[in-house]
């Protein structure tokens, strides 16, 4: 089945090839082509060139799609989207000034939600995601990464991570799982945990096929950078790459060691001194910020211009989670990127699809108007541009959203 998109006033992001990921000064450079026809077909992107050239093309449908801009699907790196409860009783004590550390130990936080989440039914936490995840895909996601880190048990945390197995069943993007034991300790034994990481949760994901990267929350009242190091290292046994939460309130080290750990990526960044920047120069981790966890909690947002400035690659997702970033909208992320983070609207864009993408494994697939990739894209509503995505924040200007080519 192929079908014909014509009169698409703007093409962003459309590129021959999608090798490499754009770092430094490359990030600023947004593909836009204007009047432009695009074809799909059996899902996944067969062509596209000028309005001029559009009468070579066959096709068995066609959409006329009256001069607005094309975009790529969002790709969401980082979410923490199976969870069982809001937690907006914290929200509350967040405006009232109690800090996040300090909700914490008041019996919130990350224990609050794997205390719901373990009285929650495997099919009651499907349903709500499910739920979830549709709005993603109707706000422009069209590929995402799920994180457990909200069970705590063996039972719960395996648990979350079939749920994810059944959306990645259910749904039509692409769904990449990571498996967070190490989100918090659950209790005081933190060695008698982590064992039960290693010796039975690892086993049982492993077998069960049921996750694609380790994470570990390394920070200061969490994982230090030697408890973190066992787990990657046992993870590594199990094939499992990390991606990893590090540098959030207070840098312990955790940089160095994910990078000698070969992790894909390190998520957060709020505190990053110039000698951890050099160690990322250095390697091929990825550096991920979350501008919607800093807006959110009000700290200081990651230093995504210096890293860009400093010739580095970089990724932005929404860390879509009930405590720190209660928000999946990628086009918010743009907003929070460019207006706190100073980030051009080019480079923004190039940070949640293109380079997005290489944070998953999944350059070869999504972020790019490219040939042979999925057809996941956005249909803006008249009138918008590239810059209208951040510049309009908080307003919605998604007309439509194709996945596999069909109208989701
Ligand atoms: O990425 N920092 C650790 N984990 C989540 C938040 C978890 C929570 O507060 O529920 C994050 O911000
Ligand atoms: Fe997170």
């Amino acid at each position: 089945m192929k079908k014909l998109f014509t009169h698409i006033g703007q093409l962003v992001q459309a590129r021959p090839t999608s090798n490499n990921l754009l770092r430094g000064a490359m990030m600023k450079d947004l593909p836009v082509l204007k009047d432009m026809w695009l074809l799909t077909e059996g899902g996944r992107i067969a062509g596209w060139g000028s309005m001029d050239s559009v009468e070579e093309i066959t096709a068995d449908e066609t959409v006329d799609l009256g001069g607005a801009m094309l975009m790529p699907t969002f790709v969401d790196s980082h979410t923490h989207l199976v969870f069982a409860a809001d937690r907006d009783e914290e929200f509350v004590m967040k405006i009232k000034g109690i800090d996040y550390q300090s909700i914490a130990e008041a019996g919130g936080g990350i224990l609050n939600s794997a205390r719901k989440l373990q009285e929650t039914s495997e099919d009651d936490l499907f349903a709500s995601a499910c739920r979830r995840l549709e709005e993603v895909i109707r706000q422009g996601t069209g590929a995402i990464e799920i994180k457990s880190g909200y069970g705590l048990t063996t039972e719960a945390e395996i648990k979350i991570l079939r749920v994810i197995a059944r959306l990645r069943e259910q749904f039509p993007i692409p769904v990449k799982s990571t498996f967070l034991g190490a989100h918090a300790f659950p209790h005081d034994d933190q060695e008698k945990y982590i064992k039960a990481i290693i010796h039975e949760m690892l086993p049982q994901v492993y077998s069960e096929g049921l996750a694609d990267y380790i994470d570990v929350f390394c920070e200061k009242g969490y994982y230090s950078k030697e408890q973190m190091c066992r787990i990657l290292e046992a993870g590594d046994k199990y094939e499992l790459k990390p991606k990893v939460h590090v540098n959030q309130f207070n840098s312990i080290g955790g940089i160095e060691a994910a990078i000698e750990n070969g992790a894909l990526t390190v998520d957060h960044l709020e505190v990053l001194s110039e000698d951890e920047i050099s160690l990322l120069k250095d390697s091929d981790t990825i550096p991920v910020a979350l501008p919607g966890c800093s807006f959110f909690l009000n700290i200081d947002f990651t230093p995504g211009r210096k890293l860009i400035e400093s010739g580095l690659p970089l990724v932005l997702a929404s860390d879509f989670n009930p405590g720190s970033a209660p928000s999946h909208s990628m086009s918010m992320i743009n907003a929070l990127a460019c207006i706190r983070m100073r980030l051009l609207p080019e480079e923004a864009i190039n940070a949640t699809t293109y380079n997005a993408a290489f944070a998953i494994e999944l350059g070869h697939e999504v972020g790019s108007i490219t040939e042979g990739k999925l057809a996941n894209f956005i249909v803006a509503k008249p009138g918008t541009n590239p810059y209208s995505i951040a510049y309009h924040f908080g307003v919605d200007w998604i007309d439509s959203v194709y996945i596999n080519g069909d109208k989701y």
